[in-house]
């Protein structure tokens, strides 16, 4: 909601799904957002470990609802 925006929960969110995907040992994400919002997290090519991983990318169910 506007009214919630600019108080650090989008940066909140990121920082721990990023916290998260570092626990389980997740090769690599991919993130649907604006560049230059999430541009300042280092988004646009953000390695976890050494190797790109690289496999088919699909959006959830959810968008088509
Ligand atoms: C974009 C969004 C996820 C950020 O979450 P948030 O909780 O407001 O973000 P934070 O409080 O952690 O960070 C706020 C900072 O991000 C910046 N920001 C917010 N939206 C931005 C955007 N679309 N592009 C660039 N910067 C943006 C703010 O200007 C602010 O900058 P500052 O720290 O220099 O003052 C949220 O504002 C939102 O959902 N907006 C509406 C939908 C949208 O634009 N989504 C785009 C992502 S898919």
């Amino acid at each position: 909601m506007p009214e919630q925006q600019g108080k650090g929960i989008g940066k909140a969110l990121i920082n721990q799904g990023l916290a998260q995907l570092k626990e389980r040992g997740a090769e690599g994400f991919v993130l649907l957002g604006e560049p230059e919002y999430y541009g300042r997290f280092g988004f646009k090519a953000l390695p976890i470990k050494d190797s790109t991983p690289a496999d088919e990318v699909s959006y959830h169910t959810a968008f088509f609802e």
